[in-house]
């Protein structure tokens, strides 16, 4: 019985104050012995809920699109339609992908249970397989009356190999050649917390040697604004010393790209890790640029549409490679990074 959505301060889809009622069973399911590179679909009460997802080819070509910062809001159903389209576009352009990675914030107040619900109907949660990390507004309820990552866990599926409090938010899984590993940005705000995700994301990667490792966490690497350094300088020796080859973040709305980055300086390609912070997606909250005084030496690209900013990521992987396109609303390409992996690992 899952009751950590009941009674929470909410707003109608017609702009109303009222509390939610929201009580349910949370039932998950586990399907192993899955073939490499099939898409399979799955029904479940009476052919009510009817999902798809396609597990990575063994010729390690797969696609993702990466999103986020869309803050699903009933009374704005804009917001989520914009994001909808967005992935629509990646779509038009590039042919389905395998699954859909986000960055977060994907719902204004994520203790709104029916927030999650209608997003959750929108025809690309059925076509694949999400996988995500919890932002500070999935994390709140309105007004930051309720802050906790019990409403991520528990609406979603995700494996159970995090670790101590974090079990069923943070983790990590494998796609082809590539470890994901997700982290939750909220309970890394004091250094005590920090080091115990570090301690974990250092055993994750000593235990699932794979080709290409992919660090994503919410919040940003570099204030897009300015350029201003942020997360970056807390993860950038660890993610030198374990060779992470991509780290992903997202918040502040503005998308930001390096090179790949070794002991603070950017590198030939053949070591080091690409970071890159993806735009918002829901033409309302969006930042725009200030003047770039800082990291001008590192940071190679930013973009922003200003308040009205809708963008999404497409990354390709292959055997050799991760290739990671920014797309603006109508399918231009905008930036684009190869993170050449293969001479390092
Ligand atoms: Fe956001």
């Amino acid at each position: 019985m899952c009751t950590v959505f009941d009674s929470i301060f909410s707003k109608t889809a017609d702009n109303k104050d009222y509390y939610e009622q929201a009580r349910f069973i949370r039932n998950t399911l586990e399907i192993d012995s899955l073939v490499p590179g099939t898409r399979y679909m799955y029904r479940i009460d009476n052919d009510t809920i009817v999902r798809y997802f396609t597990t990575a080819p063994s010729d390690n070509n797969w696609s993702a699109a990466i999103i986020s910062d869309f803050h699903a809001y009933a009374p704005l159903p804009a917001r989520t339609q914009s994001a909808m389209n967005m992935l629509a576009m990646l779509e038009q352009r590039n042919g389905a992908f395998d699954m859909v990675l986000h960055v977060g914030d994907i719902i204004a107040w994520g203790g709104s249970y029916s927030f999650w619900r209608d997003l959750y109907a929108n025809e690309p949660f059925k076509k694949y397989v999400w996988a995500g990390v919890n932002g500070n507004h999935d994390n709140m309820s309105r007004g930051y009356a309720h802050q906790s990552n019990q409403f991520f866990r528990n609406t979603n599926n995700n494996p159970l190999n995090g670790y101590e409090g974090e079990i069923g938010v943070c983790y990590h899984f494998t796609y082809g050649n590539t470890l994901f590993i997700m982290l939750n940005n909220e309970s890394m705000r004091s250094d005590e917390g920090l080091l115990k995700a570090q301690q974990w994301v250092r055993d994750v990667i000593a235990q699932n040697p794979h080709r290409f490792i992919v660090v994503m966490e919410h919040y940003q690497w570099f204030f897009g604004e300015s350029g201003k350094t942020s997360q970056y300088d807390r993860w950038r020796q660890l993610f030198d010393e374990c060779g992470v080859d991509l780290a992903i973040a997202a918040n502040n709305h503005i998308y930001a790209r390096t090179n790949a980055l070794f002991g603070g300086v950017e590198t030939d390609g053949s070591k080091g890790t690409v970071y890159i912070q993806t735009p918002s997606s829901d033409n309302e909250r969006g930042q725009e640029l200030k003047e770039w005084t800082e990291n001008l030496d590192i940071i190679k690209s930013r973009w922003s549409e200003g308040a009205k900013t809708v963008g999404a990521l497409l990354l390709k992987a292959t055997d050799n490679n991760l290739t990671i396109t920014l797309y603006d609303r109508d399918g231009n390409t905008i930036d684009e990074v190869i993170s050449e992996i293969s001479a390092k690992n």
